[in-house]
């Protein structure tokens, strides 16, 4: 099971002491099939990697520009860049990049140039709540997963995250027979369409400590994205433990 961190715009030097508990709990569940990436923002990377370069813990990034290397782009980073600094992943393709006017084209072109790097992409999609009331959902879906990987090698590097916009921070969350739904809708198309063998699918939106087991019990789903609940050790522990155990 993956469990992501994703802190968004939030976070400063002092909340890398949140870290601490969550080493120790990583290192007293060695045993344990679990994943555990941090995704802070761009000014704490070098930091976090430092803090967590000899534990259990991964690193990624929130975005990141097209341009492999270098180049006129001003107040970007590109995948080397992050490559270099110790990260291992990136997400990609978040409601809140997408709802800024990143489009399908961009997404595609970064997830080429993050995997030609060495990175592994957490590509997100998920549809709004107006398309959900259309009846439109696996279109959307679809639609997105096609042109984000169009012509994407390699694709065994790339965990899809299906986030519903409707449900990133709102406390609401798909029913389970939805939910269900459509991470097998999801894991057939990357299958039959990108030829992943065992496509891994993570949900995002939402996820706490108590509705997590809930989340967790639905089959399919190979972890979670975590937005708000993550910022806070105890609870990004929580959400851990209350899966696993
Ligand atoms: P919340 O967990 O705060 O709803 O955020 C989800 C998300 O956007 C993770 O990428």
């Amino acid at each position: 099971m993956y469990f992501i961190a994703n802190w968004k715009m939030y976070g400063d030097l002092k909340s890398l002491n949140s870290l601490n508990k969550v080493i120790k709990f990583t290192n007293t569940n060695k045993r344990k099939k679990i994943k555990l990436i941090y995704c802070p923002p761009y000014t704490l990377l070098q930091a976090f990697y430092k803090k967590i370069k000899k534990t259990r813990i991964f690193l990624g990034a929130q975005n990141c520009h097209y341009e492999i290397s270098s180049g006129p782009f001003t107040g970007s980073i590109s995948p080397q860049m992050l490559k270099r600094i110790g990260s291992s992943y990136v997400i990609i393709g978040h409601s809140e990049n997408r709802s800024e006017g990143e489009t399908d084209s961009q997404i595609n072109k970064k997830i080429k140039s993050c995997i030609e790097s060495g990175l592994k992409v957490i590509f997100c999609i998920g549809e709004s709540s107006l398309q959900r009331g259309k009846k439109l959902t696996q279109k959307v879906l679809k639609k997105q997963i096609l042109k984000g990987l169009l012509k994407v090698r390699f694709s065994n590097n790339i965990l899809l995250a299906y986030e519903p916009i409707w449900s990133i921070g709102t406390g609401n969350v798909p029913k389970n027979y939805e939910l269900n739904k459509n991470i097998n809708f999801i894991k057939q198309i990357l299958k039959n369409k990108h030829k992943m063998k065992n496509p891994k699918v993570l949900y995002g939106g939402s996820v706490n400590p108590k509705n997590v087991k809930n989340l967790a019990s639905i089959e399919g789903i190979d972890g979670f994205l975590v937005g708000g609940a993550s910022q806070n050790a105890k609870n990004f522990i929580d959400i851990v433990k209350k899966t696993i155990i």
